[in-house]
């Protein structure tokens, strides 16, 4: 291959000296908590996976089904003829959970943010956003060339003090976005306070809730849920297929006005092949299960992991996020620490990836901590014990 330019070189050998360089690894197998890396064994506490429906059977027999019905590719954006019945029944399926009028999908939760925020805001109005939002979100303020302003994580005189700056002189509504679930600290957003801020502002809250729907929530609502709120405080829903409910795609909950605004002007549902519908079919099965009996045994498998974690690690000299989710990470600072720790636990058998600047804010380095319902407490305890020598010998 031709040399490459010396400024590729150069970014990547910064990269390299401040400990923030990544590559991936190949994991042989499915998402399970038992995993393999170089030939060598692991129990993950780092996958979305949260209630292990990655491979769950019923929903590998619905994506062989539906693939032997409407096979593997759709062939086709939603828009020319790629939106076929098993699109349209996930997303009135998904509608008549969430209690939204309607749903559309997209190919990922990235696209979905792009799509909606790129859609709904421009150089005429405003996005807001709590400082701990996820990429795709701030992504698309950019993507649309709107102001953006970032207040204070979760810090409600902070998103009032922005947010009444920028409603006046606005053609359009100013948006709040806000994830429902912190994806790198796993707190919540305080929902019902900042619907109740973008009410009295007139501003559109929009919530991506990809870590909390299917695993939040007695009924895996999520984080609406949890936070008592309802969907016309929450116009915009943003939910994403590949954590917990296990395949991979997105989409978006909203009006009948909003879908069929997002239809005309949504470049990122517009101009891309609509999902797999083998991918939806096995979608369908996921959330059938996580309406289930097998979803709220699942959901308090999961509770009763992350209780018993939260009270295993108490003594240990750690810092936790105030955090009540599957997402239980360890605030370590400093990135070659970080990765220093996740090494350390390699050589105990526990797979952890350190989570680095960009991804999280400079100085915020951590080792991001998943649970799933998979998981038993005998793991957990190999973790902890795996945690208490790392720290112990740390370097
Ligand atoms: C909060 C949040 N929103 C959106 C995304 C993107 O979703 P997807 O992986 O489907 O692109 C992620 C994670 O990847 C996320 O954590």
């Amino acid at each position: 291959m031709s040399i490459s330019p010396d400024w590729v070189l150069e970014a990547l050998e910064e990269r390299r000296k401040q400990a923030l360089f990544r590559h991936t690894v190949i994991m042989e197998g499915a998402q399970v908590p038992s995993i393999e890396i170089d030939k060598n064994a692991y129990l993950a506490f780092c996958s979305n996976d949260y209630l292990g429906l990655s491979n769950h059977p019923n929903m590998v027999k619905a994506m062989h089904e539906s693939a032997l019905t409407y096979g593997v590719g759709s062939g086709a954006s939603h828009l020319v003829n790629g939106h076929n019945r098993e699109h349209q029944s996930l997303e009135e399926e998904l509608a008549d959970w969430l209690g939204y009028d309607r749903v559309m999908l997209f190919s990922t939760g990235y696209m979905a943010n792009l799509g909606v925020i790129a859609a709904f805001a421009g150089k005429d109005n405003a996005v807001v956003q709590d400082k701990l939002n996820h990429a795709s979100l701030i992504d698309g303020a950019q993507l649309a060339g709107a102001k953006m302003r970032r207040y204070l994580h979760s810090d409600l005189m902070s998103a009032q003090k922005i947010l009444s700056g920028f409603t006046k002189d606005q053609t359009k509504s100013t948006i709040l976005a806000t994830d429902g679930i912190f994806s790198m600290d796993g707190d919540r957003a305080p929902l019902a306070g900042l619907a109740s801020l973008c009410k009295q502002n007139s501003a559109l809250l929009l919530v991506d809730d990809a870590h909390g729907l299917a695993c939040c929530g007695k009924t895996g609502r999520g984080s609406m849920e949890i936070e008592g709120v309802t969907p016309d405080e929450v116009p915009l829903l943003v939910g994403t297929f590949g954590k917990a409910f296990g395949t991979a795609g997105a989409f978006v909950a909203c009006s009948h006005d909003f879908a069929d605004y997002l239809t005309q002007f949504s470049r990122p549902y517009i101009y891309t092949t609509a999902m797999s519908p083998a991918i939806v079919g096995a979608t369908r099965a996921s959330l059938n299960i996580i309406k289930s009996d097998e979803g709220l045994m699942l959901r308090q498998k999961l509770a009763a992991n992350i209780a018993y974690f939260r009270q295993a690690v108490s003594a240990l000299p750690i810092e936790l996020c105030e955090s009540e989710t599957a997402i239980q990470p360890i605030l370590v600072g400093d990135s070659e620490l970080a990765l220093s720790l996740s090494e350390s636990l390699k050589t105990s058998g526990i797979w952890c990836t350190a989570i680095r600047p960009p991804t999280v804010p400079k100085g915020g380095a951590r080792l991001r901590i998943t649970f799933s319902a998979q998981h038993s407490f005998d793991q957990i305890s190999h973790l902890v014990n795996s945690l208490t020598l790392a720290l112990a010998t740390r370097t």
